[in-house]
């Protein structure tokens, strides 16, 4: 087992600190969706994965159960790389699956979050003793060149994480990832889809406040990280659906006028009453439209599938034969 660390936490710090002046200074606020995963966050999330409300986990595992055999006998690769792996629980299937069907050899979790990839990896190197477990600590925005080659590769990214990427952001993640791959090999892309406005909502405003919880946890690696006076009492969790952007949209709402200290960076804002700070999109999707974002960045689908209920896709795609330049 072996952990490269291209991203250390002082990194982290010092993106952070250049993220929270542009977001914090802009009209409205906003700041980026990779902080919210410290060691608390993480956790957080992997509770919000068995909300009741918090359907997308379910319905992909449904998917992956009942096809991670085909997709292990189309692909037949040898390494699988996982982009932000998180706990990697539903990837255990595919590595059954590829286990199963003798091909392979290496895994490759890559995250953001050093403590959740130090535990997934740890747990699947002891389950699976006889493949080379090669983890990464990176920005999938940023470090798709450190993904080592070699054999045949299939790149996974469930849990519909690819939403949380701004449509031009998307375009750009994709392209940069047909580039870090040979032709021929293979992405199989998990995305929540469109459905009714209120199942959408509950699941990113459950009823426990867990998700509440997970939103507001961005404030609390602030006031660590940047010294910064945040009162997490005094912001209310706020999850709505835009029709028209198909996103939804996750933002912390003033409950009154504050002032915010941020020390290390040498700064002071203000908070208006009622004012919204934009935390995180979760972009929903239908085939065509990721048939469409997928090809326009060199990849072709080769299959789609959904759970029963029609909630969430998973498509299996390959680069197509000639790279796109950019
Ligand atoms: N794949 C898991 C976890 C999804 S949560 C699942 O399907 O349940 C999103 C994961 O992506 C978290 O583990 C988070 O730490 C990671 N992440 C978020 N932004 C990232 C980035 N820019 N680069 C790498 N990992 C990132
Ligand atoms: N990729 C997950 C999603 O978009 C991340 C997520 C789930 C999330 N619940 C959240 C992000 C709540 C922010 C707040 O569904």
């Amino acid at each position: 087992m072996r952990i490269d660390v291209h991203l250390t936490p002082e990194d982290l710090t010092e993106q952070l600190r250049a993220d929270a002046r542009a977001g914090l200074t802009a009209t409205p606020k906003w700041l980026p969706p990779k902080y919210f995963y410290d060691a608390y966050g993480s956790d957080l999330f992997e509770r919000i994965t068995a909300l009741p409300e918090y359907y997308p986990t379910r319905a992909e595992r449904e998917i992956l159960t009942a096809h991670a055999a085909d997709i292990a006998r189309e692909t037949g690769v040898k390494t699988l790389v996982e982009l932000g792996s998180g706990s990697s629980d539903k990837t255990r299937l595919l590595l059954d699956a590829l286990h199963a069907h003798g091909t392979l050899g290496r895994f490759v979790p890559l995250d953001v979050s050093q403590p959740a990839l130090a535990a997934a990896t740890e747990a699947i190197a002891a389950d699976y003793s006889d493949i080379e477990v090669h983890a990464i600590v990176g920005d999938f925005t940023r470090d798709l060149d450190r993904i080592p080659g070699g054999g045949s590769r299939m790149v996974v990214f469930l849990g519909s994480t690819i939403g949380n990427l701004n449509p031009g952001e998307r375009a750009a993640f994709l392209r940069e990832l047909r580039g870090a791959l040979e032709p021929g090999e293979w992405l199989l892309l998990g995305t929540d889809l469109v459905k009714d406005e209120q199942t959408l909502v509950a699941a990113y405003d459950d009823e426990q406040g867990i998700t509440a919880e997970f939103n507001t946890n961005v404030l609390r690696v602030l006031n660590r990280s940047l010294g910064a006076d945040f009162d997490l009492t005094a912001f209310d969790h706020v999850a709505l659906w835009d029709a028209q952007h198909r996103w939804i949209e996750m933002r912390l709402r003033a409950q009154r006028e504050m002032r915010v200290h941020l020390p290390a960076l040498d700064l002071e804002i203000e908070f208006r009453p009622g004012e919204e700070l934009r935390t995180e999109i979760s972009a929903k999707f239908d085939r065509q439209s990721v048939a469409t974002e997928l090809a326009g960045a060199g990849f072709t689908m080769r299959q789609w599938w959904t759970d029963p209920q029609g909630r969430f896709g998973l498509s299996l795609s390959r680069t197509s034969e000639r790279p796109t330049r950019h």
